[in-house]
């Protein structure tokens, strides 16, 4: 039950009606007897959300697309990542004093670390170079990996691979790349291609992959991608789209309480409501 003294958390983005990140705050406050509640407010502007946050004294908030990166001029300090990334998706209110988090980073990077064992030196293809791809590719930099931007629009994609120290290709000449494949490492997609009602869709030529290879998916609607499956049908290891979004709502749960969550219990919340959805 709620009272005057429960706190708020909250997301801002648009749109955010698909966003998971009520459900699971919730039900992780729920479960842990924690008095608060998670609401996703759908905004226009964001120096309007941040003042909100001040006002009402709203605890912490996640920020989704497309206020990832403009949210920074607005707060009061920025860690270090998220400065260097450039993008923030999670907001401390420390008695009045806001602070940008990135939790998307570690998001990405520990699921594949569970899976892979150390990343470092190993050449890593990042598909797509959106504000998801930024988060990624500096993630795996500081992790000392070889990176390789991949994306269909060619100055996006240099830029960022200027900015990680990497190479770019274009989508095209990366499904090309059969005799080449041999030395790649890992592949993420960070694009939307293969979400629901596409998911017949993959942004990789099926050739490219063998079976030394680990293959991430950010999407995770569907969980099992046409990409992932096509990566498990040629041997590879396979990271599915819920790791990243429970290890980043993780942290970011984490940041907000204090209190390390149960992936489990998050990874079963989200996968009860998929399925009621289809
Ligand atoms: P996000 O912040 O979620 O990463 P974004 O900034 O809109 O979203 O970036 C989307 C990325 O997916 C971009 O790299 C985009 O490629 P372009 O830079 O060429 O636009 C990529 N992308 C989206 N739809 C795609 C498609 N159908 N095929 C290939 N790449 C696609």
């Amino acid at each position: 039950m709620f009272t005057a003294t429960t706190s708020l958390y909250c997301i801002f983005g648009k749109p955010v009606s698909h966003s998971m990140s009520p459900l699971v705050h919730n039900m992780l406050f729920n479960q842990l007897g924690i008095d608060a509640v998670y609401l996703a407010f759908e905004i226009d502007d964001m120096k309007n959300g941040v003042e909100s946050i001040r006002s009402l004294g709203i605890k912490g908030a996640s920020i989704t697309i497309p206020f990832k990166e403009e949210i920074l001029e607005h707060l009061d300090s920025i860690d270090e990542m998220a400065l260097e990334i450039g993008a923030v998706n999670t907001v401390l209110n420390r008695d009045g004093y806001l602070v940008g988090c990135n939790t998307d980073c570690s998001g990405a990077i520990e699921p594949l670390k569970e899976t892979t064992g150390s990343v470092a030196g190993k050449h890593v293809c990042i598909i797509g170079a959106g504000g998801a791809a930024r988060a990624v590719a500096f993630g795996m930099k500081k992790e000392g990996c070889r990176i390789t931007i991949v994306n269909r629009s060619k100055n996006r994609g240099e830029e960022l691979a200027n900015l990680v120290n990497g190479r770019f290709l274009t989508l095209s000449s990366f499904n090309d790349l059969t005799d080449l494949s041999n030395n790649i490492d890992i592949i993420i997609n960070t694009t939307s291609v293969g979400m629901t009602p596409d998911i017949d869709k993959s942004p990789v030529n099926p050739s490219i992959l063998n079976e030394k290879m680990t293959v991430m998916d950010i999407v995770y609607n569907p969980l099992k991608t046409r990409l992932l499956k096509n990566a498990e049908n040629a041997g590879c290891k396979t990271v599915d789209g819920l790791a990243m979004f429970i290890h980043q709502g993780a942290a970011q749960f984490e940041l907000f309480t204090g209190i390390t969550p149960s992936h489990n219990l998050m990874r079963e919340a989200i996968l009860k409501k998929l399925s009621c959805k289809k």
